[in-house]
């Protein structure tokens, strides 16, 4: 497959140069350390590296290729997209838009029939601030989940010159109310005097443990806001499009939010997109506010390519069934993960997770990292918690729903090697590596590599 001459012609040690001297060093140090050969293409559940080795991919980029990587139908909706339409705005006066917003409204919940867009999940969560602080005012403050995740854009707004469009959009720290994780009392609390624009939240809390709430807390959350006139945001983009079993999470509990967010898988990993979609009564109130002009509500960089890419993606989504198979897939892989807490208790606190969106809860970075690195020898990938401050991180396994059972099966048996190359440690290894661990991004980079028999330089 050809990668472009250009890009083709640079070697692993000058992409890793290029990346540590211009963009992130730690990250290109980890790199090199992991010794991981660069990818040259991807296909369906597969990585393929430039020197031919292949690995199977169950970190899926934290669910963003749901369909598989270069999904064939996505694929050609886009190629066609980039040859009939404009790439940029107004390309998504398209009909790819059109066919978009029509299926959106075929799958989602009912009521969420009005869409804004945007580039990022993170973009999209402050296009649904904007829009609650529009529909209901002179009520300032948010509700939010402790260990939520709804992206870390932070400056825009703070910089920006136009008082208008800053000044009625900004929470202050103090609009803030923080409740902990499935405590749906704390929720009611919160809203009681009716001064709570919104109740962010995500169905399964996927950057905090994978936590699942409580059958009763997204319906009983529904309920206070409902009483209180709260508008209730569900973040599904990590959940959407099928990801725990049900096309959209909050169906497990049958709850119908005012506002959904959804960016992640819903364009097949080809270009990103985000949608807020929002029930009438959310729009209507937005415009009726003074601070109101059309376009306040939408980014302005979304092409008819990213419009194309999402709609062939629901598509595929729907037509293969595909969270019907992440239900039944997903109940082999957490079965599997669940017995292999069972069996290394030392190493293993849970297997939390629904569908497809699944993990291992680990007793401490070391072992996190070690399963990690002993799976990636075997030619699995997994997704990394990213958070070295968590006590007990939880290594993801996001495969695509399109996986096959006897890849999962094949991703059981390595698991199961590597715990029992992790049970042959002694203890005192696993102190000494925990505590390197813990120092790694401080160690000197020439040790790094030292230590990982990498063949590669640090010449950043
Ligand atoms: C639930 C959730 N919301 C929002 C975001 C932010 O998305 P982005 O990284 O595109 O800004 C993420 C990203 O991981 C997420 O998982």
């Amino acid at each position: 497959m050809s990668t472009g001459t250009a890009v083709a012609a640079l070697d692993r040690q000058q992409v890793l140069t290029t990346l540590g001297r211009h963009w992130n060093p730690t990250a290109a140090l980890m790199l090199a350390a992991t010794g991981r050969q660069l990818e040259s293409h991807a296909r369906g559940s597969e990585v393929f590296a430039e020197d031919g080795s292949r690995a199977l991919d169950f970190a899926g980029s934290y669910g963003v290729f749901l369909v598989g990587h270069q999904n064939d139908a996505v694929r050609s909706a886009v190629l066609d997209a980039l040859e009939t339409a404009p790439a940029l705005v107004p390309g998504t006066v398209h009909p790819a838009t059109a066919d978009l917003f029509t299926q959106l409204t075929e799958i989602l919940p009912a009521g969420l029939s009005e869409f804004s867009l945007g580039c990022s999940g993170a973009e999209i969560s402050e296009i649904a601030l904007r829009a609650a602080y529009l529909a209901r005012p002179g009520r300032r403050r948010i509700v939010i989940v402790a260990g939520g995740y709804h992206g870390k854009t932070l400056g825009a707004l703070t910089v920006l010159g136009q008082h208008e469009h800053r000044d009625d959009f900004t929470p202050a720290d103090d609009d803030l109310v923080i409740v902990a994780p499935g405590d749906a009392r704390a929720v009611r609390e919160a809203v009681r005097a009716g001064d709570v624009a919104a109740v962010y939240v995500e169905p399964v809390l996927g950057g905090a443990y994978l936590r699942v709430p409580p059958a009763d807390f997204m319906p009983e959350v529904a309920a206070a806001c409902r009483d209180t006139g709260t508008l209730l945001v569900a973040d599904e983009i990590q959940t959407g499009f099928g990801r725990t079993g049900r096309m959209f999470a909050v169906e497990h509990s049958g709850v119908e939010p005012d506002i959904m967010l959804l960016s992640k898988a819903l364009t097949g990993g080809f270009v990103p997109v985000a949608v807020a979609a929002m029930t009438e009564e959310v729009l209507a109130g937005a415009r009726r506010s003074p601070q109101w002009y059309p376009g306040v509500l939408d980014g302005t960089a979304v092409s008819a390519l990213s419009m194309a890419a999402a709609a062939a993606t629901i598509r595929e989504v729907r037509e293969r069934n595909l969270p019907e198979r992440a239900e039944t897939v997903g109940r082999a892989l957490r079965e599997g993960l669940k017995w292999a807490v069972r069996k290394h208790p030392r190493h293993l606190v849970d297997a939390p997770g629904i569908g497809l969106m699944t993990g291992l809860r680990t007793r401490n970075p070391s072992v996190e990292n070690l399963i990690s690195m002993q799976m990636a020898a075997r030619g699995i990938h997994l997704g990394h918690s990213l958070n070295e401050q968590m006590d007990q991180p939880v290594l993801r396994f996001y495969p695509p729903l399109t996986v096959s059972a006897a890849d999962i099966e094949r991703v059981l048996a390595a698991l199961d090697e590597s715990l029992d190359w992790l049970d042959r440690r002694p203890a005192w290894l696993m102190r000494r590596i925990s505590s390197l661990l813990r120092r790694q991004y401080r160690l000197p980079p020439p040790l790094v590599l030292k230590l990982m028999h990498s063949d590669l330089e640090v010449n950043w």
